[in-house]
């Protein structure tokens, strides 16, 4: 089964199964990983933007047009930000690893 690596904003690295078919944000809440996703995968939301690893950006599918403007949204967007929501576990992907922003706009205080 691939594995997928999760950083904290405190750096804190850790490795988790992830099977093939889930998103990102699915494997995130399969393991208890705080990673929001307000929407439920819906595309409605900017609360699972995770950082990819430049090393694994490139293997990722394009993002759709909706995913690109939900990403606008998103507080500490990054030039390899996607939604966690978007991104399907596929076996290439076997390793990959991503960073948890350290604030959601929902959490941002004023
Ligand atoms: S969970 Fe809302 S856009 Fe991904």
């Amino acid at each position: 089964m691939p594995k997928m690596v999760f950083i904290d904003a405190a750096g804190t690295r850790r490795e988790v199964d992830a099977p093939v078919g889930l998103s990102v944000l699915e494997v995130a809440h399969k393991h208890g990983v705080d990673l929001e996703g307000a929407c439920e995968g819906s595309l409605a939301c900017s609360t699972c933007h995770v950082v990819v690893d430049p090393g694994w950006f490139d293997l990722l599918k394009e993002p759709t047009e909706d995913e690109e403007d939900m990403l606008d949204l998103a507080f500490g967007l990054t030039k390899t930000s996607r939604l966690g929501c978007q991104i399907v576990i596929s076996p290439e992907l076997d390793g990959l690893t991503v960073t948890l922003p350290a604030g959601s706009r929902n959490l941002q205080k004023g």
